[in-house]
């Protein structure tokens, strides 16, 4: 790390807050109660469907009885997640990331339980402005979880212990998809308020297509490869550019953007010294009755069958860690990391955002030649929402 880094990263440290390690030592106990007493109740799923019809006409009745929706549900999922962030193995729940993250979900459930019943327009204009709020506030939470399980990833290391953790993967799996489902949830809503967009019902677009999609990813993907390599390699694309469905625009911008990056990276340094033109990264999109598939494959050298289930890890990559720049890109208030790999999070987390909807992503390599990446999208969006 540079000097002005450490610097940086060095303030960053004394001006976080410190925080109480056990939450019955940071709140008062009617707050803990009522937290505990959430996490008791169950969670209600939403499917895409679900959010379609519900969203297609966003009168002011129906925008009421969503923020009522909202306002019971999302007190319940982030206490779900506070008693989980309480009881973490290895210690992780004292790490100083993961206590930052529990006190975004106990300030958000606080404003929640503290709002007054939604029963009218300027009540619900009023919650719309705290979900922005809470939105706002939650941005951070992967890169800081990531930082969190990063100290004690080291710190197991240097004790010469575990260096590969199921529980803590299980856990993080569970939480970030829990994170996605509160994200789509509040972003949802917060949509229907925007002025509407054609096709679009909050952040769902009824004709999502998935070429246009993929050509602004694979251009986004891209652009980090020029700005890292000096060169990309060239993308091709095939499938019928009419091919549209229900989907979130956004989610599936990000899984093929991860995967593209992930094919890019592979492709380069097995050509860099190569004399000629490195073979292109190659696109298919096809629909089905049941499913929109898209395959990235490319000709990166694939990846050791040993090493195959290492890669859904989190925190594993076999690129250098750029985990110093992340504290400072996070703290900065940035967007999330720039880099084109080295967190080890995009593939874990793309099949989680595949998931949410009824979709799947597998990875199949054929070593010494290249990877195969198949996203399975669910078509018809009407999978429950995977709560636990
Ligand atoms: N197309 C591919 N060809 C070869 N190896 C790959 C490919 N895709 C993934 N991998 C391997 O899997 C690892 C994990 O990938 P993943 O996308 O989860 O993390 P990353 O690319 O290292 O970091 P980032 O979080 O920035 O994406 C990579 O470091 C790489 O070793
Ligand atoms: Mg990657």
């Amino acid at each position: 790390m540079s000097a002005a880094a450490q610097r940086v990263t060095s303030a960053l440290r004394n001006t976080l807050t410190p925080t109480a390690k056990r939450l019955a030592d940071a709140l008062p106990r009617h707050v803990v109660d009522d937290i505990f007493g959430q996490a008791l109740k169950r969670q209600q799923g939403v499917s895409m469907k679900y959010m379609l019809e519900f969203g297609a006409h966003p009168i002011e009745k129906q925008l009421i009885l969503s923020a009522q929706f909202l306002h019971q549900e999302l007190p319940v999922r982030l206490a779900h997640r506070v008693a989980e962030l309480e009881n973490l193995p290895f210690g992780l729940s004292t790490k100083r990331h993961v206590l930052k993250v529990r006190d975004w979900y106990v300030e958000s459930f606080r404003d929640l339980r503290e709002f007054p019943t939604v029963r009218d327009h300027s009540g619900e204009e009023q919650f719309t402005k705290l979900l922005r709020h809470i939105y706002t506030r939650h941005k951070n939470v992967v890169p800081v979880m990531a930082l969190g399980v990063a100290d004690l990833k080291r710190e197991l290391r240097a004790k010469g212990g575990l260096s590969e953790f199921p529980e803590i993967h299980s856990f993080l799996d569970g939480f970030y998809m829990s994170r996605i489902g509160i994200r789509i949830l509040i972003g949802q809503h917060i949509a229907l308020h925007d002025p509407p967009q054609e096709d679009h019902i909050g952040l769902i677009c009824a004709k999502c297509s998935p070429m246009q999609v993929a050509e602004d990813a694979i251009a986004d993907a891209r652009s980090v490869c020029l700005r890292q390599y000096g060169t990309a390699p060239e993308v091709d694309m095939y499938g019928d550019s009419n091919t549209a469905f229900p989907y979130v625009p956004s989610h599936l911008h990000h899984m093929m953007f991860e995967l593209v990056k992930n094919s890019l990276r592979a492709v380069n340094d097995r050509f860099e010294d190569a004399d000629n033109e490195p073979p292109p990264v190659r696109v298919v999109v096809a629909k089905g009755q049941q499913d929109v598939t898209i395959k990235v494959s490319d000709e990166g050298g694939g990846i050791p069958r040993s090493g195959m289930p290492r890669i859904w890890t989190y925190l594993y990559s076999t690129a250098e860690s750029p985990i110093d720049d992340l504290e400072l890109e996070v703290e900065g208030g940035g967007d999330g990391p720039a880099a084109l790999a080295g967190y080890g999070y995009g593939l874990p987390v793309s099949r989680l955002y595949a998931r949410y909807f009824g979709g799947d992503l597998q990875v199949i390599s054929m070593e010494g030649y290249g990877t195969d990446a198949y996203l399975h999208l669910n078509r018809v969006g009407d999978s429950a929402e995977p709560l636990r």
